[in-house]
């Protein structure tokens, strides 16, 4: 898979490059390319951004330098273009595992106030939202659907990691963990998990999964 993400901060994605997400891209698993927005704008003073017609607060981030820099990156439009947005379809386990069957995805950045509606029209194939509540910019929103999508890229988490046993894997959320030691400040691991009876841990994990599905997400069981 390529990534391609187009921003005004791309120092921000060095955080994509540590630990089990930098480690897949060393061995070419996935490959992220960050592209500076500023570095495509016409203006002498390389200014992005303006003031939004019919007034308010807040600037808004020109059409030309984000048209340009998305043409360059993805010319024959290659990538489903993604552009951050509170006004997005909400990211979901579901829209992760879609995405991540994609060759090639291109996250869209924007800040202050918003990029302007054409840019949207013209340029962009989907506006994706990472919930209900509003960042300063799209970085942060990108970085969260690139870790979802990228767990799902194969080779990237090991089977330790895999993502069959986990929340959302079978539509509920995950039952609780325990290590060493046993007894930890007078608290004990739950009995049936040092029985080696695989059959009764099963059960008991399916239904403390059903017991916090319905205590904290009863919308997950169809329970409103
Ligand atoms: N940009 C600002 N807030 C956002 C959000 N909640 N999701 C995606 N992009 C955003």
């Amino acid at each position: 898979m390529r990534i391609e993400v187009l921003t005004l901060f791309p120092e921000m994605f060095d955080s994509l490059k540590v630990g089990i997400l930098g480690k897949a891209q060393e061995k070419g698993l996935f490959t992220l390319n960050t592209t500076n927005i500023r570095d495509y704008s016409l203006d002498k003073h390389k200014k992005v951004d303006d003031t939004p017609f019919g007034g308010g607060a807040g600037m808004v981030m020109t059409p030309q330098p984000l048209h340009d820099s998305i043409n360059a990156v993805d010319k024959d439009h290659k990538c489903l273009r993604i552009y951050l947005s509170p006004k997005g379809e909400t990211l979901s386990q579901n829209l992760v595992q879609k995405l991540a069957k994609e060759e090639n995805l291109m996250f869209v950045c924007g800040n202050y106030e918003g990029i302007d509606q054409r840019i949207i029209d013209l340029d962009i194939d989907m506006e994706l939202s990472i919930g209900d509540y509003v960042l300063t910019g799209g970085e942060m929103a990108a970085m969260v659907a690139i870790n979802a999508v990228s767990r799902y890229i194969d080779g990237v988490l090991g089977n330790q990691e895999s993502t069959s046993e986990e929340s959302f894997s079978n539509g509920l959320l995950e039952y609780p963990q325990y290590t060493h030691p046993q007894v930890f400040e007078g608290m004990e691991v739950p009995e049936v998990l040092l029985s080696g009876n695989h059959q009764n841990i099963a059960k008991w994990r399916y239904e403390k999964q059903l017991e916090i599905t319905k205590e904290r997400r009863p919308d997950l069981l169809g329970d409103k």
